[in-house]
């Protein structure tokens, strides 16, 4: 916390928090090339291609070594198709719950291979994508009915789904002309997911993979967790190669890739108290860790520990007008003083992308740590114009 002027988490190697704007968004170089390393590992072991899902991470300054390892990258519509294109190169795969025809024309431009969530959009785009100048091997999203999450929010197989063409609502006549099934269920979970999903998937639409060149499993594996099963994922999907030798594997996770290797740097500005200390800081749950409030979840701060653990305990709140803009209550060796930094733990994934500047607060700055020299570099501050340009 606060009162190192460096700071580390897990195993990783010190930094200078000193060295960092405030707030700020800190990506650890040689954290990220650990996760790289081991999805590398799980490509080449199991034979399946791995994609960034840009929707979890994009933070496109660190592409030139992401690129390295992963095969491309996944979108959720044009801009970031075009973002996979332009600064990640590889393969560019886009998915969208629909699609409208303007995007489809700028999506034209830079996907690989295109999912779409329903027969109808299909069969609406399919003639447009016929005329495409380039080849685009489409795909259609089914939904395998098969939760494995606690979370509905976080569910796309729960009842009511819009995710993912059902098989009753599926018949050979409309994946005529598709090259491949995709399905995404999971949502940071282990492997034995994935295998009951995908014999989910198997038993639903089985009889369609004959005559498909590859499906996608999505995301949601979280492979870079200390806990996560490796071995049976490779085992799951060699077993699956073995079963459809024909069929290309993908993966496309977004938070295993950025997992623990970014942290959001802050400072306190004030402390004021209501029935105890409440430490007002230069960031927000809301604007900056919107995850926090939204999933919910209790971030980590460095040198913080749960209230009562430690002898001095805060309330973490942010600087907007919303009531609930609080991240937490912590608790610390010593009283914490203005000015002081705050350190929390992997703040990489679905933060940046995520981002808003409610009430005009500005987007924390993005940084980099170097891998060998653990200098702090600062690759991109933001300031009034990046608020007044997204309102007219
Ligand atoms: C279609 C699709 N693919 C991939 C992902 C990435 O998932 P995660 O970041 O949980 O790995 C998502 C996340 O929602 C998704 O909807």
């Amino acid at each position: 916390m606060a009162t190192h002027d460096t700071a580390h988490s897990l195993d990783a190697a010190p930094f200078d928090v000193g060295a960092c704007p405030s707030p700020a968004y800190v990506v650890d170089d040689a954290l990220l090339r650990r996760n790289l390393e081991l999805l590398g590992r799980v490509q080449a072991e199991s034979g399946a291609k791995i994609l960034l899902a840009l929707k979890g991470f994009a933070m496109w300054n660190t592409f030139p070594l992401v690129s390295q390892y992963l095969v491309g990258t996944t979108a959720s519509g044009q801009d970031e198709a075009r973002l996979g294109a332009e600064t990640f190169g590889g393969e560019v795969h886009v998915y969208s719950p629909a699609f409208t025809a303007p995007e489809m024309d700028v999506v034209l431009r830079y996907a690989d291979h295109l999912s779409f969530n329903s027969p109808s959009q299909w069969r609406h785009f399919r003639e447009t994508v016929r005329a495409a100048p380039r080849r685009v091997s489409c795909g259609l999203r089914v939904n395998p009915e098969h939760s494995t999450g606690e979370v509905a929010l976080y569910d796309p197989c729960a009842p009511g789904s819009r995710l993912g063409t059902r098989a009753i609502d599926l018949s050979p006549g409309d994946v005529e002309g598709l090259e491949g099934l995709h399905f995404h269920a999971l949502c940071e979970q282990n492997s034995d997911a994935l295998e009951a999903t995908l014999a989910a998937f198997e038993t639903r639409f089985g009889q369609y993979l004959a005559g498909m060149r590859w499906v996608n499993f999505g995301g949601g594996h979280h492979i870079t967790r200390a806990d996560y099963d490796i071995e049976r994922l490779v085992r799951v999907i060699r077993d699956f190669k073995a079963r459809y030798p024909h069929l290309e594997v993908y993966l496309e996770p977004g938070e295993a890739i950025a997992l623990n290797t970014g942290y959001l740097v802050c400072s306190v500005l004030d402390i004021v108290d209501n029935d105890g200390p409440i430490a007002i800081l230069d960031t927000s749950a809301t604007a900056h860790m919107p995850d926090v409030l939204e999933m919910p979840y209790r971030p980590e701060i460095i040198g913080g520990a749960k209230p009562g653990e430690k002898t001095h305990t805060y309330r973490l709140g942010g600087t907007t007008c919303l009531a609930g803009d609080v991240i937490g209550d912590y608790a610390f060796d010593r009283p914490l003083e203005i000015g002081d930094r705050l350190v929390f733990t992997d703040m990489a994934h679905y933060t940046m992308v995520k981002t808003t500047t409610f009430n005009g607060i500005r987007l924390p700055a993005i940084c980099r740590i170097d891998e060998t020299s653990r200098e702090v570099r600062t690759v991109k501050t933001f300031g009034y114009v990046d608020y007044m340009q997204r309102l007219s």
